[in-house]
């Protein structure tokens, strides 16, 4: 086993701090066998430093189970958990969970009904270095909080780009989560390093067009988009993927191979809220070694995604994050992102 490194063990006690692990508390760390070995050594000795009760968990991913239309990587709905209903009982029980998984439980459907029982779950995917740099800060939990309530009593979310972005989203209903970065409420999840809301629209009527323009991501295929792709909303489901270039063809061939309806569907929408995320860290952190956070959670960005939707009833493990730059974000008409900058005043860095 490897040694724990001391930074890595100081910073990872900061961020069960942030996360409330108390001594006595059980913590069981999830892993795979493509799992950081450094990670996995550096929680074991910070947790029992915390006085808590870890223990790891070491589950086989099947290969030869993976999905045989598409390829079933970076979408953050791991299949770690599937086939071990045993396992997903006894998590239950505990009062933490690291997720050392390599695609993270995000949208898995075991996540939620994990959760439902109580535990916490954080997942710690990215560099040290990006840990360390997107750690929580109250300031920013606080203005994650007030994006959460606006979002919460907002009728309508429609966003508008330079490019052509015409989209109108109904929020009636919807499920609005805010990702903090830290989970310290039982039942609560977390990613390390994440900062952001997201609105899963219960509503079917969302209708229109992004258009995704030059330097917008998107994941799974982490990647930046080099030639325009139209993606049309018909009620709720992608109805049309247009353009000339490798980037929609690209969109068209993973939807098409799916071959599963609910892979169109709306998943989330939001807007990035962290102000130390960074929109060219993908250029310099590889596939392997990030999931995209610093992408995913870059302020101002206006996060699209498709796929997986639990306040539309609707599961699917085809999932597209797209962090779309210089957009115009509106709640009921009243301007929170303008041009890829947050403008609501209580949501804004340092307010
Ligand atoms: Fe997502």
């Amino acid at each position: 086993m490897l040694q724990p490194n001391p930074a890595l063990t100081s910073l990872f006690a900061q961020e069960f701090a942030w996360c409330q692990v108390q001594s006595g508390q059980t913590a069981a760390i999830l892993t795979e066998p493509d799992s950081s070995a450094q990670y996995l050594a550096t929680s074991l000795t910070s947790l029992s430093a915390c006085g808590a009760r870890p223990f790891q968990l070491m589950l086989p991913i099947d290969p030869t189970q993976q999905n045989d239309t598409a390829v079933n990587r970076g979408n953050a709905c791991s299949t770690l958990l599937q086939g071990f209903p045993e396992v997903v009982e006894m998590l239950k029980q505990v009062d933490f969970i690291v997720d050392l998984s390599v695609e993270g439980l995000i949208h898995s459907e075991e996540r939620g009904e994990i959760l439902k029982h109580g535990p916490r779950m954080l997942y710690i995917r990215e560099p040290a270095d990006a840990l360390a740099r997107l750690l929580p800060t109250a300031e920013r939990a606080q203005r994650i909080d007030c994006a959460v309530e606006l979002a919460k009593v907002a009728k309508t979310m429609t966003v508008t780009s330079p490019a052509g972005t015409d989209l109108r989203v109904d929020l009636a209903d919807s499920l609005v989560t805010g990702s903090r970065g830290f989970c310290a409420e039982p039942g609560s999840w977390a990613n390390w390093g994440q900062g952001l809301i997201a609105v899963f629209p219960a509503s079917p009527d969302v209708n229109g067009l992004a258009v995704l323009a030059p330097g917008d991501i998107v994941f799974p295929f982490y990647k930046y988009v080099e030639s325009p792709v139209h993606l049309y909303f018909t009620d709720g489901f992608v109805t049309g993927v247009e353009g000339d270039g490798v980037d929609a063809a690209l969109i068209r061939d993973y939807l098409d191979r799916w071959e599963d309806r609910e892979a169109r569907g709306i998943s989330h929408v939001g807007w990035g809220m962290h102000e130390k995320a960074l929109w060219h860290a993908l250029s310099l952190y590889s596939k392997d070694e990030a999931i995209g956070v610093d992408g995913r959670a870059f302020a101002g960005n206006f996060l699209l995604s498709t796929g997986p939707n639990p306040a539309a009833g609707r599961h699917t493990l085809c999932h597209f994050d797209i962090p779309m730059r210089n957009c115009s974000v509106f709640l009921d008409g009243q301007p929170v992102v303008e041009n890829g900058a947050i403008v609501e005043p209580t949501l804004k860095p340092n307010a």
